[in-house]
C-alpha cells in the first residue's frame, strides 16, 4: 500500500520523506489555508515547493466548478510538474473533467466520494485515484471502511484500474484496516505515519539488549 502525507506542511512533508516511506502527497484547499498560503500565485508556487521535496504524485486540486474552469485549472497545475495530479471535485464537471484529463494522459484524483455508485463513475471517467474519506463518514457514524471494502470488491469484479485512495485517515488503526481491505493508497496526517513506529515491547525489549550488552563489555 502507498503512503501519501495529507498536507500542505513543508516540514512535515519532509519529515516523512526522509523515513523513506513516503510515497506522494495530498493537499486540498483546506490544508493549504492552514498553512497560510492563499492567493493563486501562492499556492502554485507552493504545489512546486512541494513536488521538489518528494518523490512521487502530488495532489493538487481546482477550485473552479465549471468544466472549462476545471479544464484550465487543470491544465495550469499539470504544467507545473510531472508529479501533479488533477484533483476534481465529486460533481458532473468533475467527472467530465477527469474524463477530459485522462484521455490526455494528465493524472487525476476525484476527490469528496462518499458512495460506491461515485467511485464507480469515477472509475469509468478512467480516474487515476479515487479518494473515499473514510475518517468523514465515521465522523456522521457511517462505516467508512465498509465503503473502502465495497470500492474494493466493485473494481476487482471489473478490473477497473483506478487505485482506491483512503483519504481522511485520521489514525493508526485506519492505516492497517485500509491495509487488510486492500486500498491501494492512504493519505494522512503524519501521526498516522510515525504512530505506526511505536510499541512497548520495542522500547522495552531494546532496553534490555543494551542494557546486557553493557553488562558483557
Ligand atoms: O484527504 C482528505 C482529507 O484532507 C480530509 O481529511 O480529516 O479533514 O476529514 P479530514
Amino acid at each position: 500500500m502507498k503512503f501519501f502525507i495529507d498536507t500542505a506542511n513543508l516540514d512535515q512533508i519532509k519529515e516523512a520523506q526522509d523515513l523513506g516511506v513516503l510515497d506522494g502527497v495530498t493537499t486540498n484547499p483546506s490544508l493549504m489555508a492552514k498553512e497560510g498560503i492563499t492567493g493563486a500565485n501562492n499556492i502554485l508556487e507552493h504545489y512546486t515547493k512541494i513536488c521538489k521535496a518528494v518523490e512521487g504524485d502530488v495532489s493538487a486540486e481546482v477550485i473552479a466548478t465549471d468544466y472549462e474552469g476545471m479544464i484550465a485549472q487543470g491544465e495550469e497545475l499539470a504544467a507545473l510538474n510531472p508529479q501533479i495530479v488533477v484533483k476534481l471535485p465529486m460533481i458532473a464537471a468533475g467527472i467530465k473533467a477527469c474524463k477530459y484529463f485522462s484521455d490526455k494522459g494528465i493524472k487525476t484524483n476525484v476527490t469528496l466520494v462518499f458512495s460506491v455508485g461515485q467511485a464507480l463513475l469515477a472509475a469509468k471517467a478512467g480516474a487515476t485515484y479515487v479518494s473515499p474519506f473514510l475518517g468523514r463518514l465515521d465522523d456522521i457514524s457511517t462505516d467508512g471502511l465498509q465503503l473502502i471494502a465495497d470500492i474494493r470488491q466493485v473494481y476487482d469484479n471489473y478490473g477497473f484500474k483506478t487505485q482506491i485512495l483512503s483519504a481522511s485517515v485520521r489514525n493508526t488503526m485506519h492505516v492497517i484496516n485500509c491495509a487488510k481491505i486492500g486500498s491501494d493508497v492512504m493519505t494522512g496526517p503524519l501521526s498516522s505515519i510515525t504512530g505506526l513506529l511505536n510499541h512497548p515491547l520495542t522500547d522495552s525489549g531494546l532496553a534490555k539488549f543494551l542494557e546486557d550488552y553493557k553488562k558483557g563489555n
